[in-house]
């Protein structure tokens, strides 16, 4: 189980710093994947900070390449070089305002995985495509044409875009059948397996319906993620959803 925060274009210095303040405060399991993406300006700094917790830093995209003369991208080799250990990749905002497509998400997925990162694929349908009937084979499109032929470990986050930042889900059969499409996608055009985590206004009050959901495997919280309380939250929602429970309880 992953629990991911993406603080897309958020918090600085100051707030990273109460940020890492509280999180020293809770316990953290070693059962329980957590992982934080933060501007990728400040990977590095949220590391030094959190480097006595078991959480991981991921990067929210990185390009195809490794080096050479390509002016503001990021290497996905220097990513795993400051620590890294995940990295999103073809998440809707960058498919829009980026012009990311498919194939170009296809090769920045193959760079991360050469160079020892876990990729989060990103996928998710418009409204209209929602309401159309048309989101399975979206998705199923999106993803043949996003996927490299051959891997060993990836995630794919199935984040609608009419979801994200509108305190809008899916009803719990919705992503049940959107979870289980995607597991299915994978495991016939790629005869490999995938864990499929859910993102989109995920927040500490609808993470126990999203999470009793059979076909999911974490989550990739956005806006809730940026307050250290609501993250925490969601945090213990999973641990009890889990059973899991303390060495000191
Ligand atoms: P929100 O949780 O703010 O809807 O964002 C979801 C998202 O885009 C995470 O990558």
């Amino acid at each position: 189980m992953l629990i991911a925060a993406n603080w897309k274009m958020n918090l600085g210095k100051f707030e990273i710093d109460q940020f890492s303040n509280f999180l020293q405060s809770n316990e953290f399991h070693d059962k329980l994947d957590v992982c934080i993406f933060p501007p990728s300006v400040y990977i590095n700094y949220l590391n030094t900070r959190i480097e006595c917790l078991p959480i991981s830093i991921g990067a929210q995209n990185c390009y195809h390449e490794f080096s050479g003369a390509f002016t503001g991208e990021v290497s996905p080799t220097s990513l795993k070089d400051i620590g890294c250990k995940y990295v999103l990749v073809g998440h809707s905002e960058r498919r829009i305002n980026n012009n990311e497509s498919n194939l170009y998400v296809q090769k920045c997925t193959s760079a991360a995985i050469k160079s020892d990162l876990i990729p989060i694929i990103c996928v998710g349908e418009t409204l209209k495509d929602r309401e159309s009937g048309t989101a399975l084979d979206f998705i199923e499109k999106q993803l043949i044409e996003s996927v490299p032929s051959s891997f060993e470990n990836i995630f794919v986050a199935y984040e609608p875009i009419w979801s994200i930042g509108t305190g809008k889900i899916p009803s719990s059969s919705e992503i049940k059948e959107m979870h289980k499409h995607i597991k299915q996608v994978i495991s016939s055009k790629f005869n490999n397996s995938i864990k499929v985590i859910y993102g989109g206004s995920v927040n500490p009050s609808n993470v126990s319906d999203i999470l009793n959901v059979n076909e999911v495997d974490g989550v990739l919280i956005g806006g809730a993620s940026l307050n250290p309380k609501d993250f925490l939250a969601i945090y213990h929602s999973t641990v009890k959803h889990l059973n899991l429970y303390f060495s000191n309880n």
